[in-house]
């Protein structure tokens, strides 16, 4: 279980918001895998994943647009790579061992998203609290 905390947060209130729901989908990812139900949740996993994550996105890349954000390419680029993995993952459902998919979507999640936070996501945070700051 991967528990928010408030290190995770980026100080801004919207995409803080919007994080801790991307953890709940998380959550509920590891509680399947631990009732060992992945198998029957996976696609509906994966579905309401791709489904926030395309929304979460477009917010974020709306918001870093509204605030010319330099390093607006490089993120959205990592976005993308982030929904290339998704994709990846959703075509093996089927194909391959579900347990098998199920806990490699969960650590590549788990690991994209605090990474992600922590820095990339964190950054964007901070240029905009520096220039509302600055007026
Ligand atoms: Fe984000
Ligand atoms: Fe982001």
């Amino acid at each position: 279980m991967l528990a928010w905390e408030g290190g995770y947060k980026i100080g801004h209130e919207e995409m803080d918001a919007e994080h801790l729901f991307l953890f709940a989908l998380l959550n509920q990812l590891d509680i399947n895998i631990q009732e060992h139900r992945e198998a029957e949740c996976l696609r509906d996993v994966l579905n309401a994943l791709r489904a926030y994550i395309d929304y979460h996105f477009a917010h974020e890349e709306l918001l870093m647009k509204a605030w010319d954000y330099p390093a607006f390419d490089a993120h959205e680029a990592m976005h993308q790579g982030f929904v290339a993995e998704i994709g990846r993952l959703r075509a093996e459902v089927g194909e391959h061992d579900m347990t098998e998919t199920a806990l490699k979507l969960r650590d590549f999640v788990r690991s994209w998203l605090l990474g992600h936070i922590l820095e990339a996501d964190a950054e964007y945070a901070a240029f905009i609290a520096f220039k509302t700051r600055r007026g």
